[in-house]
């Protein structure tokens, strides 16, 4: 498997990123996705916290390690707030053939961001300046921060904006988004628009990309803007990479989504401990991959009370005997204001 862990910067006409979601689109999923469908250009990995002490796990590290293939370039992330301790991480990285890596400025959890980390990097200055500092530091051009609009209101990343722009920063990728607002609720295009005017790194758009016709109105929106970040709409349409990249495309073919789906069921029972965290595993993929295909709701109900691996397969078998077929993009873009 090709393994390709160092960024660089030569990010030509629309550049597609693929979202870290956490226990979502980890290793395996990147890797199998890329084998199945049109990957994306790149991935930012899902967060590894940082930790006291020097001594780091491997397990800790194995989401990024090159050793176990990366078919996707990607950039490992880190949510913490102590400098040395990100500091340690990134030399961890670093020894990995890392020159790139990403602050998560965004997540948005009340009890990470009571603690100062994620979105509470953005409350507080001093710790954002000094984590932002030892990143640039330890990673010279290599290092991108990962932002929410604000935690309550959407106007405190442009608070932070003259501390943001003192560093060298890779990118800056804004999740249109308070932290309030979790993962629901309008994104709010005029305060991103705000932001990216003046934000003077390269900025990265990220917010309910679900469809093509989704990107093509932010295009429009925001012509300045030619790096996008996607998490749930490529869960959601395992194909959509290859619908925004113009002759990439791969059909839409069920049994393209079946092989993947036996082959992640595969990698999932060698990798994770025991038939409940793979059942756990793949029940978090259907949360998101059901609602684009056409009696996918009725599958997902059946999914999410599978007890069993057995079960599961009993279920998704007679699914894929009959498939239906994929939902529209008109229909997902439905789901989506449902
Ligand atoms: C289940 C889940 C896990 C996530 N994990 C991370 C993470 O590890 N790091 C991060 O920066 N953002 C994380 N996010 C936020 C996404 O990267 C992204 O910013 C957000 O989902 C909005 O983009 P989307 O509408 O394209 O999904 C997570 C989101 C979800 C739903």
């Amino acid at each position: 498997m090709l393994t390709l862990h160092v960024m660089t910067d030569d990010v030509k006409q629309d550049d597609f990123c693929l979202a870290p979601l956490r226990g979502v689109t980890v290793r395996t999923f990147r890797n199998l996705h890329a084998k199945w469908f049109t990957p994306p250009d790149r991935a930012v990995a899902p967060f590894i916290p940082t930790f006291a002490g020097e001594r780091i796990r491997p397990a800790l590290l194995k989401d990024v390690d090159p050793d176990f293939g990366q078919s996707v370039p990607v950039v490992p992330q880190v949510l913490g707030k102590d400098p040395a301790q990100l500091r340690t991480l990134l030399r961890a990285f670093k020894a990995m053939g890392y020159m790139c890596a990403d602050l998560n400025a965004g997540c948005p959890f009340p009890l990470v961001v009571k603690k100062g980390r994620g979105a509470g990097l953005l409350r507080d200055a001093e710790a954002l300046e000094r984590m932002l500092e030892a990143g640039c530091g330890e990673m010279p051009a290599g290092f991108s921060l990962k932002v929410r609009l604000g935690v309550d209101s959407p106007n405190l990343l442009m608070r932070r904006m003259d501390l943001i722009n003192a560093f060298p920063l890779r990118e800056v990728t804004v999740h249109a988004r308070t932290a309030r607002q979790m993962y629901e609720g309008a994104v709010s295009l005029d305060a991103f628009a705000e932001a990216l005017a003046a934000c003077r790194h390269a900025v990265v758009y990220n917010g309910d990309i679900r469809t093509a016709q989704d990107w093509r109105r932010l295009k429009q929106r925001l012509p300045e803007v030619t790096r996008w970040m996607i998490g749930r709409g490529a869960v959601v349409d395992l194909f959509l990479f290859g619908k925004l990249a113009d002759g990439r495309a791969a059909e839409p073919l069920p049994e393209r989504v079946k092989g993947f789906l036996d082959d992640y069921l595969a990698a999932c029972n060698g990798e994770l401990y025991g038939p409940a965290a793979v059942l756990g595993r793949m029940k978090e993929l259907w949360s998101y991959l059901h609602q684009s295909l056409r009696q996918g709701e009725r599958l997902w109900q059946a999914v999410r009370v599978c007890r069993t691996l057995s079960e599961y397969s009993a279920v998704t078998a007679i699914f894929f005997k009959k498939f239906a077929g994929f939902i529209s993009e008109d229909d997902i873009g439905d789901n989506k204001r449902a």
